[in-house]
């Protein structure tokens, strides 16, 4: 399957519709591994597939081109989603040179046997196609090291890698022949999953961006933006400084429901006009779509039952999984129930300090069951996420 993008220009990847576990990121409506195939007076094949994909790469590259006359193969990104089936790909191409910079080719060498192919080492400059021209430019950890954008000024075109992509399969390849809104929020999903640690080195590149006209953006998972490129230059300006919403968020793990019925009164307490207040069990929720909420979450109240003096196995997986995504501006208090021995909700406030979260309040811990009164409490804090999440966005 190939796909037309622009004139000689053609999507030449993979659409992986069954994987629903991308190293522990719940890709719920699958993936895409996209390629591009750039035909000028020299043809250029920007970045391959994951590695148990590459035949499906070269016959889609075989239906618009012999292999034998590609002359390069551009890797913007050495992680094996994009650059797995390069041996294969290097194989079957041999008059292709390879074009990366640096780093990337030192990466590249730690994944495979790369001393048979020939390597252009590109530094920020350019290659001409004839007609047309690929323009590198080095976009530090957005998403390894290594990464770079391929810019086409005569299509307009930002072949952008990891940045802007979407864990999306869709028989579509454009923002306007799907939802908008689907295709943003699995952006969303992508950007605090993948890039959220990163949002000073996003800013830097939304920087670069800026000063290149853009018509379309081509990223390396999902669809391409056309219709809506603004839209998701300005969402990833949002983003890379974890921009709050007038929104809070109850989270929590629970034994026998005491913290559960406590983290309900908070919900309840927080869910006032004009703030959206969403209340997640963490045991029936998934570490992605907590870290998607978290992105631009104003307040947060993290629950945990005490379990053997600390908190809940996966309330820790999930205060894990944040440590390392580090989402910034954020306030919130910690709670739970205990029984003989507490531990829990000092656990979670502990994280909360070492993480330097503004803290709305002391932990509000309660033995065994909540009272009416504990409840009322409850709700009072629930109210107090609230005001925050008001006043952080009235803020901006
Ligand atoms: Fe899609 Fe960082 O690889």
């Amino acid at each position: 399957m190939n796909i037309k993008i622009s004139d000689n220009i053609d999507w030449v990847g993979y659409v992986d519709w069954t994987v629903r576990d991308f190293h522990g990121y719940e890709t719920a409506r699958g993936a895409t591994y996209n390629a591009y195939l750039v035909r000028d007076e020299k043809t250029a094949l920007i970045d391959t597939v994951k590695r148990p994909f590459a035949d499906a790469l070269l016959a889609n590259v075989a239906a618009v081109v012999d292999l034998g006359d590609v002359d390069y193969v551009v890797c913007n990104h050495a992680e094996p989603d994009h650059a797995g089936a390069l041996p294969r790909v290097m194989a079957a191409m041999p008059h292709a040179e390879l074009v990366c910079n640096k780093r990337c080719a030192a990466a590249l060498a730690r994944h495979a046997d790369t001393s048979g192919w020939k390597i252009r080492i590109v530094d920020n400059d350019a290659i001409s196609l004839g007609g047309r021209t690929l323009q590198f430019i080095d976009t530090p950890m957005v998403h390894w090291p290594e990464s770079m954008f391929t810019y086409l000024p005569e299509d307009r075109i930002l072949f952008s890698m990891d940045a802007f992509g979407q864990h999306y399969a869709t028989s579509q390849r454009f923002d306007d022949e799907v939802s908008a809104a689907v295709a943003l929020d699995e952006a969303k999903t992508y950007y605090a999953n993948i890039v959220m640690p990163y949002g000073r080195q996003v800013a830097a590149v939304l920087d670069k961006a800026a000063a290149l006209p853009i018509d379309l953006i081509a990223p390396s998972h999902g669809i391409v933006w056309r219709s809506h490129v603004a839209d998701i230059l300005a969402a990833y300006r949002d983003w890379s400084t974890c921009r709050a919403r007038p929104k809070v968020v109850v989270i929590y793990d629970t034994m026998w429901d005491a913290t559960g019925e406590m983290a309900r009164a908070i919900h309840e307490g927080a869910s006032q006009p004009g703030v959206e207040a969403v209340l997640i069990h963490v045991r029936l929720s998934n570490l992605t779509r907590i870290a998607a909420e978290m992105l631009d979450v104003a307040a947060v109240a993290f629950g945990s039952s005490t379990l053997n003096r600390g908190m809940m196995p996966m309330a820790a997986a999930v205060l894990n999984y944040l440590e390392g995504l580090r989402p910034a501006n954020k306030a919130g208090f910690a709670f739970g129930s205990y029984g003989w021995g507490t531990g829990g909700a000092e656990a979670v406030h502990g994280w909360l300090e070492s993480q330097k979260w503004d803290i709305l309040r002391e932990p509000l811990r309660v033995q065994y069951r909540p009272t009416p009164d504990v409840l009322d409490e409850c709700r009072r804090a629930g109210r107090l996420l609230a005001e925050r999440a008001r006043s952080a966005t009235a803020e901006r």
